[in-house]
């Protein structure tokens, strides 16, 4: 790890902390007050610096706004019952990071860097950890392209910066989806697994449409056919149908979330059958016609276990059984945050204390 000794620190002369209203904590809009950031030239990453959260400077030839060669990541810092910072499952974002780094021809950041420059940001920037129930410190790890030039060809210089943000919920209520036909996220041998910006815009035309009939996001169907359950914009999916946990493989076209993971490692660990594996469109509408889909459910950093409560598909909605009765998907949110706070054993090592 990089000691604290290698990062630069300039912290803020005065905190903007008390500006922040912990009862109302919107998502992603409020910013704490220092950031990490590293430079990739010559083939190295150096200058590790925190200074303040401010504006960066770029010039309009840079070609990460033209072309969009970039990754990032997001996790979350939390107060366990003893008032300690810790991180969820922060390596497994490492891991995931470095492998959207390599689809987008970005330089792989060393674990020491990640680990050592996240650490000391979150040490700093704690007071801003909220401890309201459904806050946390949202961390956003990002990597993009610097160079001036418009060519197109890898950048040679990268910039490594890690920002945090307090969140309240990203989704403030059971949300309605779309199954989505027409529109494609995703392909084999495309960058579906990879998590860059590119994926997320060309998401929001066919979510816009889909917000417009009133359904709060899409869920997504292959490429090729439009015959298979993808994932959806802001979180993976998943189907609880006569009583087995049923989720799709992830592979070349849906993310590898990490609370997707922490979700069937939960389910398996209590006896529940999970299946990975193709779930047909057509399966899923045949279960919700029979009333034989119990749950449905989002998986995801931001919106953590999201309640799905009505799914439309080809001009139909079908209604998911009420959210108080969801055995399942309940139990993971509960135990996932008694993880978190440290009420119940983390027998997966999924805490990382900051
Ligand atoms: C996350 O869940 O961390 C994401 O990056 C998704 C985005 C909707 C905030």
């Amino acid at each position: 790890m990089i000691e604290t000794s290698d990062i630069n620190t300039h912290p803020v002369a005065n905190s903007r902390i008390s500006e922040l209203d912990f009862d109302n904590i919107p998502f992603g809009r409020v910013f704490s007050d220092h950031m990490f950031v590293a430079e990739y030239d010559n083939g190295a990453w150096k200058n590790f610096e925190i200074r303040p959260y401010e504006f960066l400077s770029l010039s309009p030839a840079n070609t990460i706004l033209h072309y969009g060669q970039s990754v990032f990541e997001g996790m979350k810092a939390y107060k366990n019952m003893k008032g300690e910072a810790i991180l969820f499952r922060p390596l497994d974002n490492f891991v995931r990071l470095n492998k959207s780094a390599v689809r987008m021809c970005i330089p792989e950041l060393p674990e020491e860097l990640f680990m050592g420059g996240l650490t000391e940001l979150i040490r700093l920037d704690a007071q801003w950890i909220p401890d309201r129930p459904g806050t946390s410190l949202y961390v956003r790890p990002f990597i993009f392209a610097s160079d001036d030039y418009i060519g197109i060809r890898p950048s040679d210089t990268y910039k490594f910066i890690i920002f945090t943000c307090p969140v309240g919920a990203y989704y403030s209520q059971p949300v309605s989806v779309k199954i989505e036909t027409k529109f494609s996220r995703a392909f084999e041998g495309g960058t579906g697994y990879a998590k860059t910006g590119g994926n997320y815009a060309s998401s929001l035309f066919p979510a816009m449409l889909a917000q417009e009939k009133g359904y709060h996001q899409l869920v997504w169907t292959d490429g090729k056919s439009h015959q298979y359950i993808e994932e959806s914009g802001t979180m993976n999916v998943m189907f609880v149908i006569d009583g087995k946990l049923i989720t799709p493989p992830t592979g070349d076209t849906i993310l590898k979330g990490v609370t997707r993971d922490s979700a069937l490692t939960l389910a398996r660990d209590w006896g529940y059958t999970v299946e990975e594996r193709k779930i047909a469109v057509d399966e899923v509408v045949e279960a919700l016609k029979a009333g034989s889909v119990q749950e449905a459910f989002g998986t995801g950093t931001a919106a953590t276990i999201a309640q799905i409560a009505e799914i439309g598909h080809e001009g139909v909605d079908y209604q998911l059984p009420p959210v108080e009765g969801r055995i399942l998907s309940n139990k993971i949110l509960a135990v996932l945050d008694d993880i978190k706070l440290g009420k119940v054993e983390d027998k997966f090592n999924w805490i990382y204390k900051v």
